[in-house]
This record gives structure tokens, C-alpha cells and sequence, in this order.
């Protein structure tokens, strides 16, 4: 799977497995727009791999703000000229403990769902006319288990309802966008990672780490693999969704959970 001379956006850029395709695209040839709330942790990935050669310019976006979204694009395209792929990795549940619906206020499930599901739809939005130009392009979301689910009461995941329910939007914005833009050249597809401990420092890992040993093995047991999963593991799926070697697969899921 080669990206030289292709250009991606990738949100959500600054940690975890944001931060993981940046560097498997960077590694594969790929020139980068990377983008995330967290300005200045996304400029360290950037000149991180700046350094290794690679091109890779940084900028902040909300994804939840349609303005901030545009400037985004603009900045890729003015940039790269062109922009073959697209991420929508910026999300996830929060640093909050699991609430019962009874707690979960519609604030906090309207800024779950915008950021989880909406900020897709306005990356995708602002991206398509641009990809429709060209006659091709390929957008990759990212979903989650917890759309299905699949979690018990102890786990990773934050804000789990409202969550659940923006990343199994997720699925149904993938199936629609790929059937929409088929015949125009533009795939869509969705990862779904499972249990992915991520790096020292990001959400995951903290939220992992504040928990009893009981709960993380129990965490582990659950999976058919029998361990977390990695960052660089969802990454190589988001590469093959992204590449030209998937170019019969739009509309789909492809599952990084260890086999839940
Ligand atoms: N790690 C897991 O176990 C797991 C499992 C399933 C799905 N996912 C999904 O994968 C994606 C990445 O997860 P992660 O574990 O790396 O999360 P993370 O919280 O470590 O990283 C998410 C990134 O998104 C950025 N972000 C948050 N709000 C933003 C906004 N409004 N605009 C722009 N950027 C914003 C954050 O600053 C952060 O850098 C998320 O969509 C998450 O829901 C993760």
C-alpha cells in the first residue's frame, strides 16, 4: 500500500490512533494535513515527521464547528493542491465515569453527538465537492464497538450512551455516503476498532490505567485475542480502507476489535 504523491486529512491527529495513521501514512508516502483541537500536540506530530522526511503540515480545527471545518480544507487544498483522503478520527467518550441514562444530560449528549457524529458529517461535507472535481477520493470513519454494545459496566469508554449511539450513526453515515457517491468516484468506509490501549498520555490509557486489576484482565478475557489491541494495529486497517488495494469495498465495517 503506497501513498506517495497522495495527500490526506487526518483529524483527531494529535494522540492515539489519530496520531498512529499519520505516522503509518507518513511511513507509506504520504503528504499530510493533520489536524486536531490540541494545537500544539498536533505540531509535534507534525514536526515529528517532518523529520523523518516526510511532508506534514499541522493545524487546529474544531471539528464540530462548520467555519473551522472549511478553513481546514482550504488550508489542505491551498497546501497540497489536492487531497485524496480523508480521516475522521477526531472523537472518542470523554475522560467521565459511565453514567446511567438518568445522569446523562442533553448537553452532554448533544456535545457526544456532535462531536462523534457530526463533526464526520461536516468533514465529509466540506470535503465532497472537492473530491466530486476530481472524480475520486477516499473517506475513512471511525467507529467504535461500543456502537454495538459491547462493553460491560467497567471499562475505557466514558459517556457510553450518547456515544454508542453517535458511532452507530457512524455505520449508517458510512452506507449512506458510499451509496450516494459511488458514481462519483468516492469510497467510504468505516474502521471499528474494539479495546485499543493507546499511548502513555492519551485518553485511553488513562482511563485504563485508573482502573482495578480485576477489571483490566477482565477487560483482556473478553476478547476472543485475549489482549488490547494496539494503535498502529487500527491504523494498518485505516491504510487498506484508504488505499487503492480496497477498490471494490465502499459501504463497509471492518472490525479491529480481536475478533468480539
Ligand atoms: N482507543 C479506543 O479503544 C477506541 C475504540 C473505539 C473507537 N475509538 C475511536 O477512535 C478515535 C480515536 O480514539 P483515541 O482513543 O485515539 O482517542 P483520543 O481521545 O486519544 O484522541 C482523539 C483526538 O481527537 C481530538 N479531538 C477531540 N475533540 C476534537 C474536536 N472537537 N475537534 C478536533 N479534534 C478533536 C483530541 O484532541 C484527540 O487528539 C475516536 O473517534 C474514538 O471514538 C477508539
Amino acid at each position: 500500500m503506497s501513498f506517495e504523491g497522495k495527500t490526506a486529512i487526518i483529524t483527531g491527529a494529535a494522540q492515539g490512533i489519530g496520531r498512529a495513521v499519520a505516522l503509518e501514512f507518513a511511513e507509506r508516502g504520504a503528504n499530510l494535513l493533520l489536524a486536531d483541537i490540541q494545537s500544539a500536540k498536533v505540531e509535534s506530530v507534525a514536526a515529528e515527521i517532518r523529520a523523518s522526511g516526510s511532508k506534514a503540515t499541522a493545524t487546529a480545527v474544531d471539528v464540530t464547528d462548520s467555519n473551522s471545518v472549511a478553513s481546514m480544507v482550504e488550508l489542505a487544498i491551498s497546501e497540497f493542491e489536492q487531497v485524496d483522503i480523508l480521516v475522521n478520527d477526531a472523537g472518542g467518550s470523554g475522560t467521565e465515569g459511565v453514567l446511567r441514562i438518568e445522569e446523562v444530560s442533553e448537553d452532554r449528549w448533544d456535545a457526544q453527538v456532535d462531536l462523534n457524529l457530526k463533526g464526520a458529517f461536516l468533514c465529509c461535507k466540506a470535503i465532497v465537492p472537492h473530491m466530486r472535481r476530481r472524480g475520486s477520493g477516499r473517506i475513512v470513519n471511525l467507529s467504535s464497538s461500543n456502537a454495538k454494545g459491547h462493553f460491560g459496566p467497567l471499562n475505557t469508554s466514558g459517556i457510553r450512551l450518547p456515544y454508542a449511539a453517535a458511532k452507530a450513526g457512524i455505520i449508517g453515515l458510512t452506507a449512506q455516503l458510499a451509496r450516494d457517491l459511488g458514481r462519483s468516484g468516492i469510497y467510504v468506509n468505516c474502521v471499528l476498532p474494539g479495546f485499543i490501549l493507546t499511548e502513555e498520555g492519551a485518553r485511553v490509557r488513562g482511563r485504563y490505567e485508573e482502573l482495578q486489576q480485576a477489571s483490566q484482565e477482565a477487560m483482556a478475557e473478553a476478547v476472543p485475542l485475549g489482549r488490547a489491541g494496539r494503535a498502529d494495529e487500527v491504523a494498518k486497517a485505516v491504510a487498506f480502507m484508504a488505499s487503492d488495494e480496497a477498490s471494490y469495498i465502499t459501504g463497509t465495517v471492518l472490525d479491529v476489535t480481536g475478533g468480539r
